[in-house]
């Protein structure tokens, strides 16, 4: 990590996700979202289209002519429809190859504009100035984008790394308690990924620590075919208590419950000691995050919702800490995964 040494940004945070040639950095920190004309400039872009879900007093100056668009954050407008209308508007706008895209918003919302961007003759570059922690720690970095499907979440997408990526800390000024929930999910499992312990860290740290490490994954592996399914620590179980809890139960929180059912799993199976079990549980509580199993669902059910996660190619998978650090470990009993869950702390 390297200081960035802008004068607004003195305590910012660079970091490269190495790419080869499409390399690209991430910059964390209070302003940092200033540095789009920067950015924009260094692309030789002469207009832009700037998708943003958050109000205009908040968006930086691209240094170009710009067309704004209003998006909305959430999983209602994460499909194909809200692409179709993206691209219009930057067809109607004149928007071409020589120029760029600016997605400002959550997860939901960066995940959609990268696609857009990534579809639009056939690729314009993608500045994500990413607004919620959770898309600055984990959605916006990665080069992911995806739309939801009535048959399931994130089912159309594909890999559009972006040109860069601006982390701005002031943005997480307003974000509600459930959004940093979401956020310290992420980040709580980054603790068993590779990130080492972060609490106690400024908040600037953690996220420069959680993007660090993924840059790292990603670097080594672009598109998911191995050592990247780690970044889905906890979320084998996570997935399952959101579509369990018809998303009542938010991502982060989720894949904090998640990440001690992981602790637990990887216990049972003799790959990790009690100390390391009993860290899960301590780490997920001391970021306030859920910790117990929601009251509704059966594990029965739990158990099938985990058998389909799109993730589960060759059959029920799990990432779990051992000996060597974690891993993609199929081939587990049901009986074991069953008991681990009936030992699992309850809500009432
Ligand atoms: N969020 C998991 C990944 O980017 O691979």
């Amino acid at each position: 990590m390297t200081a960035v040494t802008t004068a607004d940004t003195r305590s910012a945070h660079r970091i490269d996700v190495a790419l080869g040639e499409r390399s690209y950095p991430v910059h964390i920190g209070p302003g940092v979202r200033h540095l789009l004309a920067g950015v924009v400039a260094e692309l030789g872009a002469r207009k832009v289209a700037v998708v943003s879900a958050r109000p205009r007093d908040m968006l930086p100056d691209p240094g170009v002519p710009a067309l704004h668009l209003q998006a909305r954050d959430g999983e209602e407008d994460k499909r194909l429809a809200t692409v179709d209308r993206m691209c219009r508007a930057f067809a109607e706008y004149g928007l071409t190859r020589a120029d760029a895209v600016v997605s400002v918003g959550g997860g939901t919302t960066t995940d959609s504009v990268g696609l857009a961007a990534s579809l639009y003759h056939r690729g314009l570059p993608v500045i994500h100035l990413p607004t919620t922690l959770l898309a600055q720690v984990d959605a916006s970095v990665g080069g992911k984008t995806a739309v939801n499907l009535p048959q399931g979440k994130n089912l159309v997408g594909q890999y559009w790394q972006p040109t860069a990526v601006l982390c701005d800390t002031d943005f997480l000024a307003t974000l509600p308690e459930r959004e940093w929930r979401n956020g310290y999910g992420e980040i709580a499992r980054a603790h068993f990924i590779g990130t080492g312990d972060l609490r106690g860290l400024p908040l600037v740290e953690q996220i420069a620590a959680s993007v660090a490490c993924k840059a790292k994954i990603v670097a080594a592996d672009e598109r998911d075919d191995s050592i990247r399914h780690i970044l889905n620590y906890g979320h084998t179980l996570g997935h399952a208590l959101e579509r369990a809890t018809d998303f009542a139960l938010r991502h982060g929180e989720a894949v904090a419950i998640g990440t001690v059912f992981a602790g637990r799993l990887a216990g049972a199976l003799g790959r990790i000691d009690e100390a390391k079990v009993a860290e899960h549980l301590e780490v997920v509580r001391s970021y306030g995050l859920p910790y117990r199993l929601p009251a509704g669902p059966a594990d029965a059910e739990l158990l099938e919702l985990m058998r389909l996660d799109k993730k589960a190619m060759t059959g029920l998978a799990f990432v779990l800490s051992g000996p060597d650090g974690p891993e993609l470990v199929g081939g587990i009993p049901e009986s074991v995964i069953l008991d681990v869950l009936a030992g699992m702390p309850r809500e009432e």
